[in-house]
């Protein structure tokens, strides 16, 4: 097929319903008006454009010369009669330059979007002469300077995107007199001068994002004046002050982002009984974020305020976390939605019992109440919550024991019940926990033995800390059984008998501590086999024999033997080792090699702590220099906004590719977002997940800090490559495209970020991996939930509406995004495609041929035709009844696109579902 832009730029007419459709689309927003001379205008105005460009990496102007007429230039869209430039589209060009002023002069300008490249220096006052531009998206360049003030001459805009940039000074005044305004995100730059109270009157307003600025000041009461907002986000933006009360009157909302301020507050009932903050009004609100301010106060019954979330039925996000609420938690609690998915208290001041009502809470996928002082036992109703995934009730005082109905939870991944004052034996009903991957119940008071053969059937544990408790007994060799594990922390215990010979098995261990028990007998040989060993601890035992030579071969970074009785280490030896944990000792036992490690600890000790966050074997800068022939332009094979892709070949022999890919230190947000997805792909395998090699952490010749990682090379290249490639032998089958599908949603339930046919790799047998989103489920479970911060992005066209701009993930929203990506693949259509504008979006596209029933007009005539070429070859017979077949089989796989991806995130279709259906479908078409 054509790519779209040429689709909806050029005029050759092809006789289908879609021509009929694309035609109907102009008619209704582009008024057709002639007007001489302003050709020429236009013409020069984009030339203007192009000369301020001072690098183009992937040519995207190219085409803007003197060839072409311009209406035929690339990323530019012209009115069908009037030829004057309507829509300028440069998204994620990797375009560095200025703008040029002469774009004030585009005068039937509609749309000008230049998202995602390196815009910079001002945006140009000329912009105001705009008067028929609708949108304004300029979010994720570097542009600088103030907002314009005279962008009020574009009265006609609907949508302005400045986020992410560079933009400083406060918001104009002039911006209030945009009265059609429906969304305004201007989050992430540098303005200041507080969130001005004008604001209040564009009362079209539904989407308001100004976080992360530096604004300072409080939120202007006249914020309660808009009343058609649906979403406010005002996070990160250095507010202090109360929350005014008319927010609680905007009814319409469904998102309401306040977290990371320093807001006050008590949110008690006040004098009369009548509650100040009060929810009862926001029915449809589904997402309350109030966390890390200073909200609080003394009394009591402070978080009475729950109450009145009883009405909000839609809830599936609360938080309340790092605040400074005190008193208990209402039995209410347990009336808040069945919807409810995620529930932060985390570090407040929070006392008393846990209410056993939390066991109404059927929805809940993540439970923090963790960092409190919340005493009395854990309530055994938490059984009853199914979909918990996360639950976090470390650091509070809870005593008692570990309830067996925890054995219930089978979708929990992550356990934390460190630091309370548990007793009791750990229930060995955890081990149907199935999907466990980290169990935290170190420092509390559990004795018994450690349920090992209770705990093997849950193998994919990979975190495992029962440090500092009472268990006794001897670690049993079933242990070895538990082979994914990073982490096994079993210090400050009363563990005794052997080391076994089977925690050699357990080839995946990047840290092992036994400290502080009572093991005896030798270092079995079998721990040569750790290979990827970085921390090993096993001090303070009773260990004897020779210390083994292999521990010399291992890449240990921290090694502690001391305290033990080993064989050749004397009373004066070991005194010495005692101190200074081995280091000293060391020549005396004829270990020279570890002298080294030793010196090497002692100037980076801090890294003993964390070096459990590293583990993987790393490469060096000069290596990937060569690999990827010194990082040159014909290697390079992507780029975002965070990284370049190169492919290369790491060992020159094997001439296997890889690719290299290298990220952007300079940006914001580039080195943490490396630590997660080195941490997030570290521990997962997966068929349908793309393969990290290895990465590599350290510094270019310039002494500037370097980070890449590598991973498996993809032959086939991205789906979006096979979309919406314009070469006609580059096309994939209705089979093909069915069973990538099919991939992408086995991995679904381990992703959580940025879907797209572009981060979906095709290898040699056309098998999809996901690749490339900045943070996984997994490490979104392990860790993230202690103190959770995701600033993670999706891409616009494929994020969930609920997101807007630069919102929280969930799965509700990677679903979202596999329905559209399911719909272009079926249609070839992107969701950015110039057709979607003004209310028709793809989603919408796809039903409207659902209810009209003439879904096979919509489809992408490749495949259906690529489908009846393999037909013919396999001699199958054209039979009326096969072409009823795949009609209906793509009708199916359309309507499960649409299923997914519809508005609201309750209507959407279940992944588990999902799955089944197109599992149904591939059968179905490939038994014809
Ligand atoms: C086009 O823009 C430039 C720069 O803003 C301006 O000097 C010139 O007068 C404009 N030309 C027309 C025809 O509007
Ligand atoms: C806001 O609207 C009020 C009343 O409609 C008007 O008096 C005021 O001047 C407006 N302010 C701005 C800054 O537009
Ligand atoms: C909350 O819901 C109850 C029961 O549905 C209703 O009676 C009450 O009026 C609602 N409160 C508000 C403020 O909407
Ligand atoms: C939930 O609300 C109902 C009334 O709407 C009340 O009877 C019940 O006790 C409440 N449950 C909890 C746990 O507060
Ligand atoms: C395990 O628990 C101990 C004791 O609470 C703690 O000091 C240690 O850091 C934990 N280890 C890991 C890897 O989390
Ligand atoms: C014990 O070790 C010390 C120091 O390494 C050494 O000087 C001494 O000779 C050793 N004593 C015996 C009995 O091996």
């Amino acid at each position: 097929m054509k790519p779209a832009t040429s689709l909806s730029s050029s005029s050759s007419p092809s006789p289908s319903s879609l021509t009929h459709f694309l035609i109907y689309a102009f008619v209704i927003y582009l008024t057709p008006t002639i007007i001489s001379g302003g050709n020429e205008t236009d013409h020069e105005a984009l030339l203007k454009i192009k000369s301020l460009v001072t690098h183009d990496p992937y040519g995207a102007l190219a085409s803007w010369n003197n060839s072409f007429h311009f209406c035929d230039w690339e990323h530019v869209y012209c009115g069908k009669r009037h030829k004057r430039v309507t829509y300028i589209e440069l998204e994620s060009n990797g375009v560095e330059g200025s703008l040029s002023p002469y774009v004030g002069n585009l005068s039937f300008l509609r749309m000008l979007s230049l998202v995602n490249n390196s815009f910079q220096g001002a945006i140009p006052l000329e912009l105001g002469r705009l008067s028929r531009l609708r949108f304004l998206f300029l979010y994720q360049n570097k542009f600088s300077v103030v907002i314009p003030a005279n962008i009020s001459g574009c009265f006609n805009l609907a949508q302005i995107g400045l986020s992410n940039n560079e933009l400083v000074g406060s918001i104009p005044k002039e911006i209030s007199f945009l009265s059609k305004l429906n969304f305004l995100s201007l989050f992430n730059n540098n303005l200041t001068g507080g969130i001005p109270p004008f604001l209040g009157n564009l009362t079209s307003l539904e989407m308001l994002s100004v976080k992360e600025n530096p604004f300072g000041g409080s939120i202007p009461h006249i914020v309660g004046h808009l009343k058609s907002l649906k979403e406010l986000y005002f996070g990160g933006c250095s507010l202090y002050g109360t929350i005014p009360d008319s927010l609680y009157n905007l009814s319409l909302l469904i998102n309401i982002s306040l977290g990371d301020n320093h807001l006050t507050g008590s949110l008690h009932p006040a004098i009369g009984g009548k509650l100040t903050v009060d929810f009862s009004k926001l029915r449809d609100i589904y997402y309350i974020n109030l966390r890390d301010n200073l909200f609080g106060s003394n009394e009591p019954d402070e978080m009475k305020f729950i109450d009145s979330l009883k009405n909000c039925t839609g809830l599936l996000r609360l938080e309340l976390g790092n605040c400074n609420f005190q008193g208990m938690i209402p039995w209410s609690i347990g009336n808040l939605s069945s919807q409810l998915k995620f529930l932060y208290l985390y570090g407040n001041q929070l006392h008393g019992d846990l209410p056993t009502s939390i066991g109404n809470l059927v929805g809940l996928e993540m439970l923090s109440l963790g960092g409190n002082q919340f005493a009395g036992n854990v309530p055994s109703t938490i059984g009853n919550l199914q979909k918990l995934k996360v639950v976090y009730l470390g650091e509070n005082q809870l005593s008692g024991q570990i309830p067996d109905a925890m054995g219930n939870l089978s979708s929990l991944i992550s356990l934390y019940l460190s630091s309370n004052m548990l007793e009791g034996v750990i229930p060995s009903s955890l081990g149907n926990c199935r999907n466990l991957l980290a169990l935290y119940l170190n420092d509390n008071k559990l004795s018994g033995k450690i349920p090992t053969p209770h705990l093997q059937v849950s193998s994919l544990l990979v975190i495992l800390n029962l440090s500092q408790n009472n268990l006794f007994g001897s670690l049993t060799a079933e242990v070895g059984s538990l082979d994914m594990l990073t982490i096994l922390d079993l210090s400050d215990n009363n563990l005794s008998g052997v080391i076994p010979i089977s925690l050699g098995d357990c080839g995946s261990l990047l840290g092992l501590s036994l400290k502080g028990n009572l093991f005896q007998g030798v270092i079995p040989q079998s721990l040569s086999s750790l290979k990827a060993l970085v921390v090993l601890d096993i001090s303070y035992n009773k260990l004897s024999g020779q210390i083994p030579k292999f521990l010399e071969h291992l890449k240990l970074e921290y090694l502690d033997l001391s305290y033990n009785e080993f064989e050749g280490a004397n009373e004066s030896a070991l005194s010495v080792l005692g101190n200074s944990r081995l280091c000293g000792g060391i020549v005396e036992l004829g270990l020279p090699k570890l002298y080294v490690w030793c010196k090497k600890l002692k100037r980076k000790s801090h890294i003993s702590q964390t070096s459990t966050n590293k583990g993987f074997i790393t490469v060096a800068y000069n290596q990937l220099l060569k690999a990827t022939n010194g990082f040159s332009e014909s290697n390079l094979i992507g780029k975002g906004s965070f990284s370049s892709v190169y492919k290369g070949t790491l060992y020159e022999d094997d001439g296997t590719f890889v690719a290299v890919k290298v990220l952007h230190l300079q940006i914001q947000g580039a080195q943490r977002s490396f630590m997660r997805e080195c941490e997030a792909w570290r521990n997962i395998r997966h068929r349908n997940l793309l393969k990290i090699i290895t990465s590599c952490s350290s510094a270019d010749f310039q002494g500037n800090p370097f980070k890449a990682l590598v991973y498996e090379f993809m032959p086939n290249g991205s789906l979006h490559d096979w979309l919406h490639s314009s070469e006609s032998t580059s096309r994939l089958s209705l089979i093909q495209i069915m069973k990538i599908f099919m991939d992408i949603a086995y991995a679904l339930d381990y992703i959580h970020g940025d879907l797209k046919p572009s981060n979906v790799l095709l290898d040699d047998d056309m098998v999809a991996h996901v690749g490339d989103f900045g943070l996984a489920r997994f490490l979104a479970f392990i860790s993230l939930y202690k103190n959770i911060s995701t600033g993670i992005r999706g891409t616009i066209g494929y994020v969930a509406p609920e997101y807007g701009v630069g919102r929280q993930m969930t799965s509700g929203g990677d679903v979202y995004s596999f329905g559209i990506l399911v719909l272009e693949g079926m249609t070839g259509k992107r969701p950015t495609d110039e057709i979607f504008k003004e209310g028709i979006s793809l989603h919408k596209f796809a039903s409207m041929a659902l209810r009209d029933n003439i879904v096979t007009n919509i489809i992408d005539v490749n495949i259906i035709n690529v489908y009846q070429e393999e037909a013919e070859v396999k001699e199958i017979k054209k039979e009326a009844n096969m072409k009823t077949i795949i009609e209906e089989c793509v009708a199916s796989t359309v309507k499960t696109g649409v299923s997914c991806s519809m508005n609201s995130p309750t209507q959407r279709m279940d992944i588990k579902n999902v799955v089944l259906e197109l599992q149904h479908i591939l059968n179905t078409l490939q038994n014809i």
